[in-house]
Formats: structure tokens, sequence, C-alpha cells
């Protein structure tokens, strides 16, 4: 992959521009906002600056800042690119309207790639002739730190394009994984917002305050989190395996859900919003948001150094 095409510069967009650059692809930046695609340069700048700070970069951050252009049209975008990263709005009807004239404007052969957070291909791309190119690549924000990518093609989506988006994303570095049917919310979100949904209603049930909730997950399950999954956590933490786990806690994990209609009034929305603003003023979130960048990359650093896992023991892949 030589050259990419980044429609839609916002926080999304300007941080798949560093995931690309760094990797040594020329990536070219388009938005439909006057201003905007300047504006998400200097916010480039300034994370390469972070991530050179920490050791993050290989080259200056000016060698991978010269690779990140601004195109001042979506066809100059379009021009000559292998790939195409669409991160406009969240909305469907914006969305559709795009890859149509994405469709009719990029190379044949030219993947349409989506970052969408929860629209399936079909829904985006159904009614435009090119489909089988298109597919969703969900990042995690930001890109450059969190290198999970959510790849989900739709029925119609050429297997082709669903194994080169697979392979051109960890060409440059990302961790994709592949979501086999269209869902809505994909995996990591469906994950996130059940786990939302249950830290709500703990709050509006008066089982613990809202930061204390956080607490459970940045002081406890977070902290296995960042190198093990919910499955692994199992396995290890029962003598036996992951099938010991789920025979010990599964009538537990039975009850919990069964009980787990989830509503949320305005009200206790509000009284949510207003623990969170009580705990960090709005004037600080800005500050706080930079601020978990910089521990995001300190713990890329550490997992960059960690130790790697020990090999499984041929017996044990049986
Ligand atoms: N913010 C997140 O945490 C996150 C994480 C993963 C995926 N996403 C997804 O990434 C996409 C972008 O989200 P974001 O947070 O960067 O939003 P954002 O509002 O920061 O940026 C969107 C940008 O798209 C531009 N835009 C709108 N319509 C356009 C068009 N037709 N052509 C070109 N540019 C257009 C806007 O001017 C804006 O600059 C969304 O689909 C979102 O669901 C967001």
């Amino acid at each position: 992959m030589h050259r990419v095409a980044l429609v839609g510069a916002g926080l999304v967009g300007s941080g798949w521009a560093i995931v690309f650059a760094r990797a040594g692809v020329e990536a070219r930046l388009y938005d439909s906002q006057p201003g905007q695609a300047e504006r998400a340069l200097a916010a480039i700048d300034a994370s390469l600056a972070d991530l050179q700070r920490l050791g993050l970069l290989r080259e200056p951050p000016a060698a991978v800042r010269a690779r990140v252009t601004v195109a001042g049209s979506l066809e100059a975008a379009l021009e000559g690119v292998d790939y195409v990263q669409e991160s406009i709005v969240e909305r469907l009807d914006a969305k559709q309207q795009l890859y149509a004239r994405m469709d009719a404007l990029a190379a044949p052969g030219t993947i349409l790639a989506s970052s969408t957070s929860a629209f399936p291909t079909s829904a985006m791309a159904g009614a435009v002739p090119g489909r089988s190119r298109c597919i969703v690549a969900h990042p995690v924000n930001p890109p450059y730190l969190v290198p999970l990518v959510e790849v989900s093609g739709a029925p119609f989506t050429d297997e082709q394009v669903v194994q080169r988006t697979l392979g051109l994303l960890r060409e440059v570095g990302q961790a994709p994984i592949h979501v086999r049917r269209e869902v809505h919310g994909f995996v990591l979100n469906r994950l996130q917002w059940t786990l939302l949904a249950e830290a709500c209603r703990l709050v509006a049930d008066g089982v613990a305050s809202v930061d204390d909730v956080d607490a459970a997950i940045r002081d406890g399950l977070g902290r296995r989190w960042a190198f093990i999954g919910p499955f692994e956590v199992g396995d290890l933490n029962a003598p036996a395996g992951l099938r010991d786990y789920l025979a010990r806690f599964g009538p537990t994990i039975e009850r919990i859900n069964e009980a787990a209609g989830f509503r949320l009034d305005p009200a206790q929305v509000e009284a949510l919003h207003a623990a969170r603003r009580a705990l960090l003023p709005e004037p600080g979130r800005a500050a706080r948001s930079a601020w978990r960048d910089r521990r995001l990359m300190a713990l890329t650093r550490h997992l960059a150094d960690a130790e790697p896992p020990p090999e499984a023991a041929p017996a044990d892949r049986a």
C-alpha cells in the first residue's frame, strides 16, 4: 500500500493519518468543512510531538508529517489511492451519499472502508454498484494508540476485499479482527455498551456511585484487560480452566443476566452526567483527554517492552 485517502478529518480521521503516515504510507486528508483538514494537521503535529517524547516514533515527527497532505476535493483525495478510510459524521444518509460518490470516483480495486461505530456495510453501501469493494474497518479512538480494528463486510463484500483489508491493516501495525456476520455495534461496542448499561443500572439502583463503578474498571478489571480478554481471564482464574470457571460462576452469571432489562429515563441520564461533572468540571475535560492519550502512550511503551507470553506447549494445543 502506497497511498490512502482519509475522508473526514475530525478526531478519528486525524488519528488514522498518524497510523498510515507512521507506517510509511502517504495519507491524503479531505474534509468537506473548510479549514478542518488544516486544524487536523495541527492536532497531528501535537500528537506526533507527544509520541516522539515517549519514544514511540521510529523517525522524526517531520518525516512522518511529510506524508500527510490535504486534498481540496473528494476527487483529488481519491485520485490514485489503494485504500479509502471514510471517517465522516455518524449519519446514515450522509454515509450513503458519500459511498455513492466515492464508488463513482475511485479506481476499480480501491477498497472503500468505513470507520462507522455501528452501521453495517449493507446499510451504507447496499445500493452502490461497486458494493463488493465496500467494508467496515471500525477503529478505536485514538487508532494510533489502540490498535484494534473491527473488519466487517456485508454478504456482498468480496472475500478478497476482506482479506486484503485485514492484511493492509496488519501491515500498518494495527490489530484487526474479523467480524464474520453483520451485527449492530460489531464486537467492541456490544461489549462496551453492555457493560455501560450495567454500570448505569448499578448507579440508578443505588448500588454504587459513578466514581466507584469507574474504579471497579480502572483499578480492577482494566488492569487485566490491558493484556488479556475475558475468556482468558476465566481460563486462568479457575484450577481447571474456562469450563471449570463457567461451571462455578455460570448460575450467578445467568441470574444477573435474567434480571438485566435496560431502560434509562432522562432524569437518570441527567443524574449520571451531573455526577461526572462534579468529579471533572467541564473546563478540565480537554486536558484530561490529552492526559488519557499520554497514559495510553506510556502503556503502549510498556506493552512493547513487556515480557512476551510463554509459548503454548504442543500438548496444550492439541
Ligand atoms: N469518536 C470516536 O471515539 C470514534 C471511534 C471509532 C469510530 N468512530 C466513527 O468515526 C467516524 C468519525 O467520527 P469522529 O469522532 O471523528 O467525528 P468528528 O465529528 O470529529 O469528525 C467528522 C468529520 O467529518 C467531516 N464531514 C462530514 N461530512 C463529510 C463529507 N460528506 N465529506 C467529507 N467530510 C465530511 C466533518 O466536517 C468532520 O470534520 C464516525 O463514523 C464515528 O462513528 C468514532
